[in-house]
């Protein structure tokens, strides 16, 4: 499995993308940005004081030469900035005076950054939680498609397998209409890295085994991604065990075209997607390569707080590959 991650690297280095980090004042972001760099994997931008950050990195022994550090209140466009905030946000009640402080927090200069042009994505979260990432591309950059959802996916990498579990880390409540979504973004960013998707709509029933509310939502959700990807398997509802293990598929589900070789797992809610990629994560061992946001127009991406300096690197490899 390590040559899936090895053929995003190859890419990434071809690509050569501008990557914003807001996060300079946490050592593992400095460390990562020191790799990034060393081996070409993207152009690093760093946010933050220069003399405070490289203060730091000297203290870490991390070497910054020839990285860009970009304090928000002395960078050229600033003021525009502020101004084309203002003129975006003032219908949600944002004065200019409001942009003007919300452009010197780190994450929203960094998503402005992304939104202008002056770099292709961004990655953040190492010391923020999920949603202060989030809530500034949501805002300003914005989704593909008007009224379309943003959500999320993780890369699993175990021993001999590839899964692709989504959404764990944004849509905490999804009708049907948003989990077809989910599976529908999913199967394009499948396939965006090379993976042949095969969809398990995902529930505690399989093939009606189980009547409930919860139940009918998964099969709505799994007949309008079935309609909107006409050549993809997509299947649902179905538990775990069935989706995964050939001969409980034979059981639970007969005539399954899954055939219990499901490789994108599609969950019903965030209890469940979130629940489930960290239990797969600490008791078998997998990777847990994300969460990589689907849906906006650019890409960001949020790091987990528990995150090592490797999955930094991993994340930003992502990012620079997902804007293809
Ligand atoms: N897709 C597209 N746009 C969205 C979405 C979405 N899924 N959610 C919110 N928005 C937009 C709104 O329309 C709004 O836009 P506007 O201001 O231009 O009108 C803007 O984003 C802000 O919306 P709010 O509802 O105010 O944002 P809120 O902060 O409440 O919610 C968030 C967004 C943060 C993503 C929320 O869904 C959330 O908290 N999700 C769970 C995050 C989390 O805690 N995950 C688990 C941990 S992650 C991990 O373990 C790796």
């Amino acid at each position: 499995m390590k040559g899936f991650m090895d053929n995003l690297k190859k890419k990434a280095k071809e690509l050569n993308r501008r990557i914003v980090f807001p996060e300079s004042e946490d050592e593992r972001i400095l460390k990562a940005v020191e790799i990034i760099k060393k081996k070409r994997f993207a152009v690093p931008i760093l946010i933050g004081n220069p003399e405070e950050v490289q203060k730091k990195a000297k203290e870490l022994k991390v070497k910054l030469d020839g990285i860009e550090i970009h304090d928000p209140k002395n960078f050229p466009d600033y003021e525009a900035w502020a101004k084309q905030l203002y003129e975006q946000r003032k219908n949600k009640g944002m004065s200019l005076e409001d942009a003007h402080k919300t452009l010197q927090d780190y994450t929203y200069f960094a998503t402005m950054m992304v939104h202008m042009g002056k770099a292709d994505g961004f990655v953040s979260g190492a010391t923020h939680p999920t949603g202060d990432t989030l809530r500034p591309a949501l805002q300003i950059i914005k989704t593909h498609e008007k009224f379309h959802k943003v959500s999320s996916f993780f890369i699993m990498l175990l021993k001999d397998k590839l899964l692709i579990f989504a959404d764990c880390a944004v849509e905490i409540e999804p009708d049907a209409k948003d989990l077809a979504e989910i599976a529908v973004d999913t199967v394009r960013t499948a396939k965006k890295f090379g993976i042949e998707p095969r969809v398990a709509m995902l529930s505690f029933s399989t093939a009606g085994s189980a009547k409930h509310p919860l139940v009918d939502k998964v099969k709505e959700a799994t007949a309008i991604a079935k309609d909107k990807l006409p050549d993809v398997i997509v299947e649902g509802d179905i538990q775990v065990d069935a989706a995964l293990v050939p001969h409980i598929c034979d059981k639970k589900y007969p005539g399954s075209k899954l055939k219990g070789d499901a490789n994108v797992l599609i969950f019903p809610d965030l209890n469940s997607g979130n629940i489930a990629y960290k239990l797969v994560e600490r008791l078998a061992g997998a990777m847990a390569i994300g969460p990589i946001l689907q849906g906006l127009k650019k890409p960001v991406n949020d790091l987990s707080r528990g995150c090592s300096v490797q999955d930094v690197v991993d994340v930003a490899v992502i990012t620079a590959v997902s804007g293809e």
